[in-house]
């Protein structure tokens, strides 16, 4: 496993490649875990040579407090990352990625970034976006790889490329979870003993909303996610909605031709967990 903290020795390495070899990308912002390695494994799969970039992005951090506490494991994720035959990684600074311009570029996602994360989260899918397409220009994959756990950012993704005709096939990976159900996340590590115990709620109120879904009355789905969370004292909930799997636009009603998802974010003191799952 190769590791490279500048864009010229990596690319350097990269252009040694055979052009009939492809690559698959993972973009990660490192305290890797399972569900992170559960991509790698997909990527080294369907791809013959896999980079795996760490790199936690200031722009897309709407909470300074949040960046100050993302955590940092990167000795752990380098060791895990070549214990699984990982070929190459990329760890730049800030300056390496950004040349002294920490500011994200703005771009027109249709609609995607205006509801659930892009509201709650100012500028946060511009901070993404730009991140992910100074990653793309980096390392020109033919692959890049992105999980489900954050399924709003996969589609802004994809809307991304599309509208910038960049060539580079966008894979998604399913959310892994935890036995207990809770989806893996670098954050589950800030939760308290308490807090911890509580989690898996929010997976668990998903499986139950989804259930109630087939009866076809959103309001009433609504209110029991409510109520179920305002009886918890570990957890609050910030929203929960239920959106079309294309748009993310909010459903009204439900038609039969669509498919949609709900979506979640919940507050345990000062940690947000994001969760969602396909509901027909
Ligand atoms: P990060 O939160 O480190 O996540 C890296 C990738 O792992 C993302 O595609 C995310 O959706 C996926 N992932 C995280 N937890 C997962 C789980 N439990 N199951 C499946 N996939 C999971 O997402 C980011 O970093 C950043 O926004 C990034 C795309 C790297 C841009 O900075």
């Amino acid at each position: 496993m190769e590791v490279f903290e500048s864009i010229k020795s990596l690319q350097q390495s990269l252009s040694a490649i055979g052009q009939n070899l492809t690559i698959g990308l993972v973009p990660t912002m490192g305290a890797l875990h399972e569900g992170h390695l559960s991509i790698v494994r997909k990527a080294q799969g369907e791809t013959d040579r896999v980079i795996v970039s760490i790199f936690v992005n200031p722009t897309q951090f709407d909470k300074k407090e949040d960046l100050v506490n993302y955590p940092n494991t990167l000795d752990a994720d380098l060791e895990v990352l070549k214990s699984i035959g990982c070929d190459y990684v990329f760890t730049p600074n800030i300056q390496e990625v950004y040349q002294g311009k920490t500011r994200s570029e703005s771009f027109d996602f249709k609609g995607l970034d205006q509801v659930m994360e892009g509201k709650f989260r100012t500028g946060h899918f511009d901070g993404v976006a730009t991140i992910v397409k100074k990653l793309f220009n980096i390392t020109k994959p033919d692959k890049a790889y992105f999980g489900e756990k954050d399924f709003q950012q996969l589609l802004i993704i994809k809307k991304m490329v599309a509208l910038e005709f960049i060539p580079i096939d966008i894979v998604s990976v399913g959310i892994y979870r935890e036995d207990d159900g809770l989806a893996m996340s670098s954050r589950n590590t800030r939760l308290s003993q308490e807090q911890r115990l509580a989690a898996p709620e929010i997976y668990q109120t998903l499986l139950k909303s989804k259930k109630l879904f087939q009866n076809g009355d959103l309001a009433k789905v609504k209110s029991f996610v409510k109520n179920e969370f305002i009886q918890n004292t570990e957890l609050n909930l910030e929203y929960y909605e239920i959106a079309d799997s294309e748009t993310l636009k909010s459903a009204k009603e439900i038609l039969a031709d669509r498919k949609y998802r709900a979506f979640i974010a919940v507050f345990a003191d000062k940690v947000r967990l994001i969760d969602n799952i396909a509901l027909n």
